[in-house]
């Protein structure tokens, strides 16, 4: 089969068995062509809760997948490919994070959404990395401990100096992973082109920046400019993305290094076997569901 046939099959198969799928940007360009939609994890959480199919295939990582769930616990949720998890995710877990809260007592725990269901049950809000900022000035409580990302973390405790945070160590490997150099190397390259970084970056590559934002964010902001060159300091799939939507303008990943291997890990065929079924179902205990719910309802109440 070619991909055109693959993708036509996945849309007759889709429609039959009344399945919604859903794909964060950061998936190869193929899967985002026959997604019911598309966007960064606060709009895949949005449209979970908004989907009227029995079944959501999730064409993203583990957590998402999980997020779908406990905003639809009545319809079966599929991640298309069982191995996509996310590092920054399984860094910190549950017990963890109890043993940090105890030895900060009167900070209001806010959890980035890519943590596990489990660990979202102990947390006080969830945030995204478009949201964060607003949600987190949203909460009457004046001191934050933050999980896991630190990078994101600093991000928001510079927009919200009235308030004091405690971060801890975690963060996202690909987009960490972007050094200062990398910033130097691509501007000599494109002396004219903004740069446009996602708040998981490290605190020096973001001090860089012509603008800051989400997967979404970026997007926006690029299709919104009057400029003609970016270098994109996200995931490679937005820089690819934004060249096929934008012709005129001209888009450089900031570094060729900044793929996530674990979103890039699903493929044309596992959305093909998930549309049937085959996949990973998310299951989860109702408790988790219950407790978890009620920090992911807070993100869309605050956001
Ligand atoms: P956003 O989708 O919120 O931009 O986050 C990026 C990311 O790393 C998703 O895993
Ligand atoms: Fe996780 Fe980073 Fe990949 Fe997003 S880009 S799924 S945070 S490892």
């Amino acid at each position: 089969m070619t991909i055109h046939e693959l993708q036509n099959e996945i849309l007759c198969l889709k429609k039959e068995n009344d399945v919604c799928i859903l794909a964060h940007s950061y998936q190869a360009h193929e899967i985002q062509e026959i997604a019911d939609y598309t966007g960064d994890s606060f709009g895949l959480s949005v449209q979970a809760a908004k989907a009227e199919q029995k079944t959501i295939v999730m064409c993203g990582v583990n957590f998402m997948a999980e997020t779908v769930k406990i905003l639809s616990p009545e319809k079966t949720v599929i991640l298309a490919n069982s191995e996509a998890g996310c590092p920054m995710a399984e860094q910190m877990d549950k017990d963890i994070i109890s043993a940090v809260k105890r030895q900060y007592p009167g900070y209001a725990v806010v959890a980035y959404i890519n943590t596990t269901a489990e660990l979202k049950t102990i947390c006080d809000a969830c945030v995204t990395s478009s949201s964060a900022v607003k949600i987190v000035k949203n909460l009457p409580d004046k001191k934050i401990l933050f999980v896991p990302d630190c990078n994101l973390g600093d991000y928001i405790a510079k927009q919200i100096p009235e308030k004091t945070f405690k971060l801890l160590s975690g963060g996202c490997p690909t987009h960490a992973r972007i050094s200062v150099s990398d910033v130097k190397k691509a501007k000599a390259a494109h002396p004219d082109a903004l740069l446009l970084v996602h708040p998981e970056c490290k605190p020096d590559v973001v001090a860089l920046a012509d603008f800051i934002g989400s997967t979404t964010g970026i997007m926006e902001f690029a299709r919104k400019s009057e400029y003609k060159k970016f270098i994109i300091g996200t995931e490679i799939s937005i820089a690819e993305s934004l060249s096929y939507e934008l012709p005129d303008k001209h888009f450089y990943p900031l570094s060729k290094d900044l793929v996530c291997h674990n979103m890039k890990v699903t493929t044309l065929m596992d959305v093909y076997r998930a549309v049937q079924g085959c996949g990973k179902e998310i299951i989860l205990p109702e408790n988790v569901i219950r407790d978890a719910r009620k920090c992911i309802d807070r993100m869309i109440e605050l956001g």
